[in-house]
């Protein structure tokens, strides 16, 4: 049984209301629980294979085999997959991320997600949802919400068994959907980990975030259930600023906007003036996104195709929660 090769697929998400800070960083708790949309458009596919042949986890992500350094945060996850069922055995690990490509989109989210789902269930567990969401949290905090399809919530918790996601609205419903601008394809110079520790250790406005996302999180979560349309996108968009205000307000400050960032939040707002209702967000890089409504999408991708040409503006709606295949 334990040498039965098992893959699942995980879709990424955007965050609405972000996670942005660690409250203890080996158990990977956040600081605030946070809210996202998983997005049909980017997804890993990831086999495990535990193999008693092994002498080390041997872990490939698009066909690139991992050192040491680059393949810990698998390690981990594998090795906590290991505990749980109560094996030694070494796995091969494939993963293929599904990102346009050179988008330069975040794929942590996707692969921690699918690596929960196929490590765990070629170990012959049979973890619950929540369970497969607390180990998805061990890799990358962003991959706890990837679980699910739809609107998530990820509640903060206090310890590893209370910190998990759970799914607001799935299937979604709503002619919604998001627009990735592709500005940068370059990877991020800081990283999500290291931008975190330097906000909530040295930006004077930390305490001020965790008050933002309470208020935010609260008032989102029925305007989404109203597809409140307005009130959901005027919180995304000041909650990503805000987000944002911690690299700049951080000692060292640094940013992740670049020129081309800061022109496409022009651009949204002069769509916005125009009456085209469109809202962005953005992650630990330069990628706007663009929430808006099914039926104002050919005028907002027509403007972005022609300012930024055609391949860099990607179509996303909400997708699947965690899949297995066969
Ligand atoms: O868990 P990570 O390392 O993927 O960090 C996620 C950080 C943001 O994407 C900026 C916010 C979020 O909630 O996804």
């Amino acid at each position: 049984m334990m040498t039965t090769a098992v893959t699942a697929r995980a879709h990424t998400n955007i965050a609405l209301v972000k996670y942005w800070g660690k409250a203890d960083a080996t158990l990977m708790l956040p600081q605030t629980s946070s809210l996202s949309l998983t997005l049909d458009q980017f997804y890993t596919d990831t086999t495990v294979v535990f193999d008693p042949t092994l002498t080390a986890d041997q872990i490939t992500v698009n066909q690139v085999l991992l050192d040491e350094h680059a393949s810990r945060k698998v390690r981990h996850v594998l090795d906590l997959v290991r505990a749980q069922a109560g094996i030694q055995t070494f796995a091969h690990v494939n993963s293929a991320n599904h990102v346009p490509m050179a988008a330069g989109l975040a794929s942590s989210a996707s692969a921690f997600a699918a690596l929960a789902g196929a490590a765990s269930r070629a170990a012959g567990l049979d973890l619950s949802a929540r369970d497969l969401s607390r180990l998805a949290r061990r890799g990358s905090g962003s991959a706890t919400r990837s679980i699910y399809g739809g609107f998530v919530e990820w509640h903060a918790g206090h310890d590893d068994a209370s910190s998990y996601a759970e799914p607001l609205v799935d299937p979604v419903t709503w002619p919604i959907a998001m627009v990735a601008l592709v500005l940068d394809a370059h990877r991020k110079k800081v990283s999500s980990r290291q931008g975190m520790q330097s906000s909530v250790t040295t930006s004077p406005y930390y305490p001020a975030w965790k008050q933002v996302v309470a208020r935010d999180l609260a008032a989102i979560k029925p305007a989404i259930l109203d597809q409140d349309f307005t009130t959901v996108g005027e919180i995304l968009e000041t909650n990503a600023m805000r987000m944002h205000a911690l690299t700049l307000s951080a000692d060292p400050a640094y940013s992740y906007f670049n020129g081309a960032t800061l022109q496409a939040m022009q651009t949204v707002r002069e769509l916005r003036a125009t009456g085209i209702a469109c809202y962005y967000t953005l992650d630990a890089g330069p990628n706007l996104k663009v929430f808006c409504q099914v039926a104002d999408l050919p005028a907002i991708t027509a403007r972005f195709r022609q300012d930024l040409g055609a391949e860099q503006v990607i179509v996303a709606h909400p997708g699947p929660g965690l899949s297995w295949r066969s």
